[in-house]
């Protein structure tokens, strides 16, 4: 469906001049309303409706998208218009917290950039009030920014990212230190993943309410010694005549050198990427390209890939398997039961348990089976018995996984997706409830 493009755009008159402070001209400022037509066809990424606007420039937009009815996010799109597959989100103003139809963004003659929903409510704002600001861009690179009369930033997007980072984009030790996952594609609120920048390295986690702290299911190394990262920023480098390399680089505090963790080398001109930890718990590269013919991205890096030799393969992602599964090669392809291996599918969950009494469950064993969470995590070092006693005590403890040959034991708070391995030192203990004996059926 095609709608008409209707663009609310008033402006503002500013009608005092106060003080020597200076305000943003009138045909600087603006008041959009989300209401009217849509602009874009679908489908485009999350397969939204969507209301863009001012400002813009040939590869970024500011926009109104909602996935779910009248729950619309502020953010900006890249891509080329003319060709709504290559249209991908990579900055939000409002996770968690959407406006509906008739919601204002305004730029006004004191600077501030502020979202408030139809009846008024303050949403979000940048707080640039009265700080200066003459007006506001999207700079080639997708950093929207309000500036002042001398071209200093007062503000800009890069400083808040969600989920995504584009090319020159940071996240800091002094700052936004974290991307944190959308829950899925239609629903725009903090998932369980995070990609973390830490004193020494960068660490994607699994938060959940079943452990006091969020799980770490991956790290990525560097191959020098850190003493305090600063700041990580996704970088694009022209290697050479054909290839682009992009890579995450560090600043550290320790070293004069930065340290980095390469990526991938697309064939192109790479400048107008980005990194995003997505939904799935996995982590992209993104990489737009002009010469490019069918979707003008190519995915040029991925965090867990199926054919990894490593055996980093999607397994690895806590929820891959939803809420339980056995997994090998990124395939859920047993759902494990008290009855042993059945087909997997997504009603697939761990055994209801009927109370915390010893006597009233028991444990069966998955030989050859791992967790997400034994590569990065210790555990702890106990006998196989002594690891099944604390489970047993624990009533939280929906199972334990045990090393056999390094003698180490997991405790299971979440068990989510398991991944089957040759290894049959590595073994999984499941709590199910007793039959209950019936005198009468
Ligand atoms: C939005 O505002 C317009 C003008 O005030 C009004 O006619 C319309 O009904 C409003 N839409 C919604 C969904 O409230
Ligand atoms: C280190 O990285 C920062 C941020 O990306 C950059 O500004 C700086 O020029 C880099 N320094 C060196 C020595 O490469
Ligand atoms: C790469 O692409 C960017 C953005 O389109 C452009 O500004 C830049 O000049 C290009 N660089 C080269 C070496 O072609």
């Amino acid at each position: 469906m095609k709608f008409s493009i209707t663009l609310s755009l008033c402006f503002t008159l500013s009608i005092f001049l106060i003080g020597a402070q200076a305000k943003v001209p009138v045909d600087e400022q603006f008041l959009v309303v989300n209401e009217g037509g849509y602009t874009d066809y679908s489908p485009i990424e999350y397969n939204p409706d969507v209301r863009g606007f001012q400002p813009f420039n040939d590869n970024f937009r500011l926009c109104f998208y909602n996935t779910t009815p009248n729950a619309y996010t502020l953010a900006l799109r890249i891509g080329n218009r003319a060709q709504e597959s290559t249209l991908r989100w990579v900055w939000e103003a409002n996770r968690g917290s959407p406006v509906k139809e008739n919601a204002t963004l305004t730029f006004g003659e004191d600077g501030n950039l502020v979202l408030a929903d139809a009846d008024g409510r303050l949403v979000w704002q940048t707080n640039t009030a009265n700080k200066g600001a003459v007006g506001i861009k999207i700079l080639e690179n997708g950093n929207m920014v309000i500036y002042d009369a001398n071209g200093k930033f007062i503000w800009q997007s890069f400083d808040s990212p969600t989920d995504t980072l584009l090319v020159g984009q940071s996240l800091r030790r002094n700052g936004r230190n974290k991307l944190v996952s959308r829950l899925s594609r239609s629903v725009n609120t903090n998932g369980p993943y995070s990609l973390v920048m830490e004193d020494k390295k960068l660490v994607l986690y699994y938060t959940t309410s079943k452990t006091p702290k969020p799980i770490v299911y991956y790290d990525y190394e560097f191959f020098s010694k850190i003493t305090q990262l600063q700041s990580m920023t996704f970088q694009a480098v022209e290697d050479s005549d054909t290839t682009w390399g992009l890579h995450m680089e560090g600043v550290d505090s320790g070293s004069q050198f930065n340290v980095s963790t390469f990526l991938s080398r697309p064939k192109h001109n790479a400048t107008l990427s980005f990194i995003r930890l997505e939904s799935d718990g996995n982590v992209r590269v993104w990489s737009y390209s002009t010469l490019a013919t069918a979707t003008a991205w190519d995915v040029t890096y991925t965090a867990f890939t199926n054919d990894d030799t490593d055996g980093n393969d999607e397994c690895r992602i806590p929820e891959h398997c939803l809420n339980f599964g056995l997994c090998k090669k990124g395939q859920c392809n047993a759902c494990p039961t008290d009855k042993g291996l059945l087909g997997w599918d997504e009603t697939c969950k761990t055994p209801s348990l009927t109370s915390c009494d010893p006597k009233t469950f028991h444990y069966f064993k998955i030989e050859g089976a791992d967790s997400f969470m034994t590569k990065y995590n210790g555990g702890s070092s106990a006998t196989e018995k002594a690891c099944g006693d604390k489970c047993t005590s624990d009533c939280k403890c929906l199972g334990f996984f045990y090393n056999r040959k390094s003698s180490r034991c997991w405790m299971g708070y979440e068990l989510k997706t398991m991944i089957r391995t040759a290894d049959a030192s590595l073994v999984a203990y499941v709590k199910a409830p007793n039959a209950i004996k019936k005198s009468v059926l």
